[in-house]
């Protein structure tokens, strides 16, 4: 029997978003029905209300999330009614050419549920990151569900589902940040303020915040910058260097997505140093180098899917991380709200007033 509940819809490119009746229906094989219990509100979720992702409305809206398993379908033997999850937009196939050679990391053929969410009439819904979250329940693949300790704090873990695994993974797997590196991170944002924690349980000696915006810097601070650049007011290459005895960062990573910050990144670098790519570009971006100076540096450089996360490896052990009190989850939620005021937390978000806001249901 299908379900009827309450989701948020983005019905038309920049219009906003609408709490619509939606009907999910029943898990069928490999899928699971997931209860929702809390999820953020991400810069992604703006982006396809914008129109920036794809064409594809109606979309559910809503992706970095937690719940409860309340059904599976057939052959379903990840997960079990009852289970607490954080959802994933990784379920590895196990079978795509990426799969194959060992790097499920990238696998190029995840999976979502086959069955379609749609609005009352039968007009089939689009979910975002094939998730769709702000919604009472959600039918996801039974993959896309990681079932991690019932005692951790919905809010705060379900924000593992999206950015602030990017954000960690970006330092940790993408940049592989080793004890005594030192960091920069351009925009402390939810992401930057992740690769800035994630950059300190990897045992980072300076860690350098970015941003434009001072209250970030200050944010930026609390999950573990040691120093911090205030990039409205100075040159952020420069003020780098001068913080690394004129060499520059071993890691820099750009939680932006802007060609500007993308060069000011590239040259931030000491010799030999990674650049992480982790902000997500509109496709209009370019960015110009010499050759010289990418051959004469030297180092790596590396766009970051996801933080380069494997859900299954990584989100169980992330909440144990939180668990310890070694990872401040709880820092990320600035507030929680309720399904209605998604629009509300747009604009706040565009405002930068906050880092993340959470529906809590
Ligand atoms: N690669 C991935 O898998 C992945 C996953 C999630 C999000 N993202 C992307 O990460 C980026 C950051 O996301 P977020 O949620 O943290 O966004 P956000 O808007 O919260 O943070 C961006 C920060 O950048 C700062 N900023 C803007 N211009 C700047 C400049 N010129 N110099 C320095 N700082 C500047 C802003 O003040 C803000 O604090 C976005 O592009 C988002 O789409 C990527
Ligand atoms: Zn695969
Ligand atoms: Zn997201």
């Amino acid at each position: 029997m299908a379900h009827r509940v309450q989701g948020v819809v983005a019905r038309q490119r920049q219009e906003p978003v609408t709490l619509e009746t939606v009907v999910v229906p029943d898990p069928g094989p490999d899928e699971a029905l997931v209860s929702l219990q809390a999820c953020g509100v991400c810069h992604t979720d703006l982006h396809y209300r914008e129109g920036a992702i794809n064409d594809d409305f109606p979309f559910l809206l809503g992706h970095e999330a937690a719940g409860v398993v309340e059904a599976v379908g057939p052959g379903v033997t990840e997960v079990t009614p009852g289970d607490f999850v954080v959802l994933n937009w990784r379920a590895v196939c196990g079978h795509c050419r990426s799969c194959r050679r060992g790097r499920p990391q990238y696998c190029f053929a995840t999976h979502n549920a086959s069955q379609r969410m749609t609005l009352d009439d039968g007009t089939p819904l689009a979910p975002a990151l094939g998730i769709g979250a702000f919604i009472e329940k959600t039918l996801v693949a039974a993959g896309q569900c990681t079932k991690v300790n019932a005692a951790a704090r919905p809010e705060a873990v379900g924000l593992l589902g999206c950015g602030v695994m990017a954000g960690l993974g970006a330092a940790l797997f993408t940049g592989e940040v080793g004890p005594g590196d030192t960091v920069a991170v351009f925009g402390c944002g939810g992401v930057g303020c992740a690769a800035i924690a994630g950059a300190r349980l990897a045992g980072a000696g300076t860690i350098i915040g970015v941003d434009l915006d001072p209250r970030k810097l200050t944010l930026a601070r609390e999950f573990g910058a040691t120093d911090t650049v205030l990039a409205a007011a100075v040159n952020p290459v420069e003020a780098i260097r001068a913080l690394s005895g004129g060499n520059g960062a071993d890691v820099c990573i750009e939680a932006v997505g802007n060609a500007t910050v993308m060069e000011q990144a590239f040259y931030a670098r000491d010799l030999a140093g990674t650049l992480v790519q982790v902000g997500v570009p509109s496709p209009e971006m370019r960015i110009d180098l010499p050759m010289i100076d990418f051959f004469g540096r030297g180092g790596r450089l590396k766009p970051s899917w996801y933080g380069d996360c494997l859900p299954s490896r990584d989100f169980p052990m992330l909440v144990e991380l939180y668990l310890q009190g070694r990872l401040d989850l709880d820092r990320f939620v600035s507030e929680t709200i309720e399904l209605d005021e998604i629009e509300d937390a747009f604009q706040r978000m565009e405002q930068g007033e906050v880092l993340r806001s959470v529906v809590v249901f």
